[in-house]
């Protein structure tokens, strides 16, 4: 974490909880969290959000979607526009998720989705990360800099501030084998470096994802750089979900 940017940790529910669920999860979780320093928002499904979003209702917690069409209406079946979950209560989307890319979205795609998302004033959090090979063949860094370029392309510098990345290590997303916190410090400290060829850096909050818990997220929140965390399953519990809040 760094002076002037306030933490943020988002739970992402991937395809958990229905609307019932997800209403008696906030209902349980936004009285752990109350006291928190860190910005909190949960991802649930799309069909959850306004359940989610009214038990949140005069909680500083917030709702975002897990994905988001990049089109802003039109003959686009089964995909959901920004303007949906915005009126669903959402103040934000996860784009790019390595879960969405690996179905085929493209950087092109993840940037029309994040600029559609800051046209109608919601947050996009742009997932960015190295699959196992990659990190093996020595090309993270230079897969993470066209990731940063191509999927935030569309960002204005003068819109830092309002955007969120995570970086998300394929490999360590729901393997339980964690990024040591060096290893995601230096990682992050890259992103930075390469957002700042284009934006102000020192404005956008970097975030780390992969499987991160409550053993492990004060360790990793504590490194320079790492501006809080993306969790998956890990969320899915109210009380060790705000743990890992509490821990940044
Ligand atoms: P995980 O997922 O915490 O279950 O590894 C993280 C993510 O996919 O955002």
């Amino acid at each position: 974490m760094s002076a002037g940017r306030r933490p943020l940790v988002a739970g992402n529910w991937k395809m958990h909880k229905t609307a019932p669920e997800a209403a008696d999860w906030c209902e349980a979780f936004a009285p752990l969290v109350s006291a928190a320093s860190a910005e909190v928002a949960v991802c649930p499904s799309f069909v959850a959000l306004d359940a989610a979003a009214r038990a949140l209702a005069g909680t500083a917690v917030w709702v975002a979607a897990q994905n988001v069409s990049e089109h802003e209406a039109g003959a686009h079946t089964g995909e959901v526009s920004v303007a949906m979950i915005a009126t669903s209560g959402a103040r934000g989307a996860i784009v790019g998720h390595s879960e969405r890319r690996a179905m085929g979205e493209t950087d092109g795609v993840v940037a029309a989705r994040a600029r559609r998302l800051l046209d109608h004033d919601l947050t996009p959090i742009v997932c960015v990360g190295e699959s196992l090979a990659q990190r093996e063949a020595g090309e993270t860094e230079a897969w993470l800099t066209h990731q940063v370029h191509a999927s935030l392309a569309l960002v204005a510098p003068a819109e830092s501030s309002r955007i969120a990345v995570a970086y998300e290590p394929i490999w360590a997303i729901g393997t339980g084998r964690t990024a040591t916190p060096e290893i995601a410090r230096e990682a992050i400290a890259h992103i930075r470096a390469v957002l700042g060829e284009r934006l102000d850096a020192e404005a956008i909050r970097v975030l780390y994802g992969g499987s991160v818990t409550p053993e492990n997220a004060a360790e990793l929140m504590a490194q320079p750089d790492i501006d809080g965390a993306l969790v998956g399953g890990a969320s899915l519990d109210p009380a060790g979900f705000a743990t890992i809040v509490l821990a940044a």
